[in-house]
């Protein structure tokens, strides 16, 4: 779209990317479609070949320990995350969330009955967290630790050495439970593949992750996630949503499972088509008076520091806010950092196709031309 049509307000803020579906999986779901007679409806905790293939890809990524009983398939990701906090959280149990983290887990938190409780993390040494900060974070309150691994929104990649010192504190606390969202573990840009928490010992069956495939596999729309568990969590869950659902539609799984099969392969081929919009939005965020550069090794999100923009007169959160809705007056919506824990800093997606990106950019140095403070 050339920037002369470009609407009047463009969105960097969507969570989800423009990308097609994988023609394995459109393939796969339209031959189920055309089979003769009604749709099966699938066992609730997921078809058995589903099951079996992430169950596969688990073990191939380093968790020899995953068989097909701990994955649970759900309507998305969210719907996996639901599922487990409403399985683990007893009354007064808090979600201990190094922020910046992904909006949406403060509410299903409380939505499950629990309380997050924040732990801030620093862009000055790339939200490193050591484990003894952990080990402080912690109460005897805290159930569950959340984290996103790649982080949404920071895009950080949290290594096997880094998660290793995390589990060797939780290990001490044996009615903790670890639960990592690897949504975005297909999208990273660094040669080190994302390290699966499942992949770690887990003696004391405390580990769980959830995953889905609206993200690094393409399939935007199709409401399909899993949660892989210790067996009594997944068999929790799963009677749960027996209770209160039905199975992800049959079409999704069969589609999922070819996506399963062909994972690395389409997250490759998103990864390429990623690089252009990547590299532009890094050379014009670099240009920015006052941003500190950005790291991010993966996801398809940038999240500048934009404090030096803020109205000095106005508390971090409101500031927040009123930077955001000046950066929309001036044509791009993006997403606010204070909902992620980091008022000052914005989300920005560069997962829109490069003839959006480029009028967004335009218009987003034209909303930051004048720094309030100085660095
Ligand atoms: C970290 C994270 N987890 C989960 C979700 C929800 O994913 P789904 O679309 O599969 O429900 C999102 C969506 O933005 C996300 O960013």
């Amino acid at each position: 779209m050339p920037a002369a049509s470009a609407p009047a307000v463009i969105s960097l803020a969507s969570g989800y990317g423009s990308f097609a579906p994988p023609l394995v999986a459109t393939a796969a779901a339209t031959r189920v479609l055309q089979a003769a007679g009604p749709l099966p409806v699938a066992a609730v905790a997921g078809l058995p070949e589903l099951r079996a293939a992430l169950a596969e890809s688990y073990q191939q990524a380093g968790a020899s320990g995953v068989q097909p009983e701990h994955v649970v398939v759900t309507g998305g990701t969210k719907a996996a995350l639901f599922a487990l906090l409403q399985a683990v959280l007893r009354p007064g149990d808090e979600v201990l969330l190094p922020t910046p983290n992904w909006f949406g887990f403060w509410e299903l938190v409380v939505r499950a009955g629990g309380t997050v409780r924040a732990l801030p993390l620093s862009a000055a040494d790339n939200y490193a967290l050591a484990p003894e900060t952990l080990r402080a974070a912690l109460t005897p309150h805290t159930r569950v630790v959340l984290f996103s691994n790649p982080n949404n929104p920071t895009g950080r990649v949290y290594s096997r050495a880094e998660i290793a010192g995390w589990l060797s504190v939780t290990q001490d606390f044996p009615d903790l439970f670890v639960l990592s969202d690897e949504i975005y573990n297909g999208i990273t840009f660094s040669p080190e593949p994302v390290p699966t928490l499942l992949s770690f010992p887990d003696p004391r069956q405390r580990h769980m992750v959830v995953n889905g495939y609206s993200k690094s596999l393409a399939l935007i729309g199709w409401g399909i996630g899993y949660l892989v568990a210790p067996l009594p969590i997944a068999q929790i869950c799963a009677a749960g949503l027996h209770a209160t659902g039905s199975a992800v539609p049959v079409l999704q799984q069969h589609a999922a499972v070819a996506a399963t099969r062909h994972a690395s392969a389409i997250a490759r081929s998103l990864i390429e088509s990623l690089q252009p919009t990547r590299h532009r939005m890094q050379t014009e965020l670099a240009l920015l008076p006052q941003v500190p550069a950005p790291q991010a090794a993966a996801t398809y999100y940038f999240f500048p520091d934009l404090r030096a923009y803020l109205r000095p007169e106005l508390e971090p959160v409101a500031a927040s806010a009123e930077l955001v809705a000046r950066l929309h007056a001036t044509g791009v919506a993006v997403v606010d950092g204070a909902t992620c824990g980091a008022p000052g800093f914005v989300r920005l997606s560069y997962a829109v196709p490069m003839a959006q990106l480029e009028p967004a950019l335009e218009r987003l140095r034209a909303g930051l031309s004048t720094p309030f403070s100085a660095a």
